[in-house]
């Protein structure tokens, strides 16, 4: 005799129905189109195996991934999933990176008033557990509307032409010092093997000049400044310990990590040096417009020091690393060397700074979360998600660009130069996009070109090593850095 069918009976098979769903079953007399047709959600976006709670971050620390080589693990996942792929964060959090043209225009374009990118979750920690020292996590981390006035109030004279244009005659200087700085260095071949730690002092001086408005002296030969030393090395741990907390697992959210102890470590000597830079202003720092309109500003005092702090760290790493890279396509290029010095209008120089930018960029992706509901690549992804658009990685796709791997200046001259803009506008964003764009662009992209020509003016610079790049949360050339600079005569 049969058995009535209980409520029980009911939830048993409710149960089983939701477990089939939830693990995403398909029964065999389905189609898989038909499932793709309704399943293309963020879930059905392909990528490696989550687990649950950390997501995919083991694949860092027990995985065969490293994190110091963080570019290459994304080029393996571009080659084994495709244009469209999706790691896990903590609590499963998905992050969804997209390599197409046409994904990136649409997750820039539509970032709405705020435009929000990700915090580094780590500092932001920090930042909200010393209220004594920050009121906000600061402009690179806050979102919405105090991300808003902290920007107006703070950024507005160091985007403004006129300040980069009374700044130059000091860059000229700066990198006139520099190039004295390696004639006493190389060795009798002109060989300088640690070409990076000169990078560096040339990335802090030229950062402290536009920022504290003084030349600091890091470019004498023999003065040692043990407080800038110590700045830009707190400036580099700060940002290997934000890659170590971001792509390891995620433990330091509820214990201190021996990484997180470094980032806090790094963040209070960052705090603490530039303090010291800023106490030992002199009467110089009054021609600071930067410094002085950060100072003028009607915010609260933590701010102030704050943003001091947070330009000093986002430009010394940058510069140099793109310093570096420039510096290394040109001595690979010994005729690029040559079209610089024929080239009166300078739009060559700027050309070799857009190509460095293009297949070298420090910053290899940027990230936001999105502002609405979008389709990218046919799937359906929700307003709120975290998308990185994967900028190098499609910088150097054959769909994008031609020749893509070559370094070829003239893609960006002449009649070339409309076709690799349009594709470009888009892809080639070393500084980011939109109104959360990099408040350096400006500087850097005057002070490269000056650094640049004067190098090629006094040099004929060569190398012999290939370039290997490492990840250090931004994308550094690996170090020692070996070139050659002989006198041009
Ligand atoms: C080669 C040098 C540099 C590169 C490649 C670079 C790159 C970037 C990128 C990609 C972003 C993210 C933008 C976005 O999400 O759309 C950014 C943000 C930022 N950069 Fe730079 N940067 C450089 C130099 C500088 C300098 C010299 C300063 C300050 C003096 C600076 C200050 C900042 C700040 C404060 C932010 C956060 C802006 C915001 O969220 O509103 N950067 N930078």
């Amino acid at each position: 005799m049969c058995e009535p069918i209980t409520m029980l009976d009911i939830f048993t098979c409710l149960l089983g129905a939701l477990f089939f769903i939830f693990i995403g079953f398909r029964p065999p007399w389905q189609p898989k189109k038909l499932q793709d047709f309704r399943h293309k959600e963020v879930q059905d976006i392909p990528g490696p195996l989550s687990l649950p709670l950390i997501g995919t971050r083991w694949l860092f620390t027990i995985g065969r991934y490293q994190m110091s080589k963080i570019p290459e693990f994304y080029k393996d996942m571009l080659r084994k999933y495709g244009v469209i792929f999706k790691e896990e964060a903590l609590y499963n959090v998905p992050i969804i990176s997209v390599v197409e043209r046409s994904d990136i225009e649409t997750v820039l374009k539509s970032t709405g008033k705020w435009p929000m990118r990700p915090p580094t979750a780590a500092v932001a920690k920090y930042r909200k557990a010393h209220p004594e020292r920050y009121a906000s996590t600061g402009l690179v981390n806050e979102q919405g509307g105090k991300w808003h006035f902290l920007r107006t109030s703070l950024t507005t004279v160091l985007t403004s032409p006129k300040t980069i244009n009374d700044f130059l005659p000091q860059m000229e200087e700066i990198a006139d010092d520099w190039c004295h700085l390696i004639k006493q260095r190389r060795y009798r071949d002109g060989r300088i093997d640690h070409l990076e730690e000169l990078a560096g002092r040339l990335g802090l001086e030229a950062t402290c000049a536009l920022v504290l408005g003084r030349r600091m002296g890091f470019l004498i030969e023999d003065q040692r400044c043990e407080v800038a030393e110590k700045l830009a090395q707190s400036v580099h741990d700060n940002f290997v310990a934000c890659r170590d907390t971001y792509f390891g697992l995620p433990f330091w959210t509820a214990f201190p990590t021996p990484n997180y102890k470094k980032l806090c470590e790094s963040e209070r000597n960052m705090y603490e040096f530039a303090s010291e830079l800023i106490k030992t202003a002199d009467e110089s720092t009054k021609d600071s417009a930067v410094f002085q309109s950060v100072l003028g500003a009607h915010i609260d005092e933590r701010e102030k020091k704050s943003a001091i702090v947070d330009f000093l760290a986002a430009g010394i790493y940058t510069l140099k690393n793109s310093l570096l890279f420039l510096l290394y396509q040109i001595a690979m290029n010994p005729e690029c060397q040559k079209k610089i010095l024929e080239d009166t209008t300078k739009t060559y120089l700027k050309a070799c700074s857009m190509e460095t930018f293009r297949l070298s960029p420090t910053v290899h992706a940027l990230a936001r979360v999105t502002d609405t509901d979008l389709v990218l690549s046919g799937y359906k992804v929700s307003a709120g998600t975290v998308v990185l658009c994967q900028s190098a990685l499609a910088c150097q796709s054959e769909r994008n660009f031609n020749d893509a791997k070559a370094f070829k200046p003239e893609r960006w001259l002449n009649e070339e130069k409309n076709q690799t803009s349009a594709t470009a506008a888009y892809l080639v964003t070393p500084f980011g996009y939109g109104k959360r764009i990099c408040p350096g662009k400006r500087f850097i992209e005057n002070a490269l070109p000056i650094v640049l020509e004067q190098m090629v003016q006094k040099f004929v610079i060569t190398t012999e090593r290939p370039l290997e790049v490492v990840f250090e949360f931004l994308v550094s050339p690996k170090e020692p850095i070996s070139m050659t600079f002989k006198d041009r005569t």
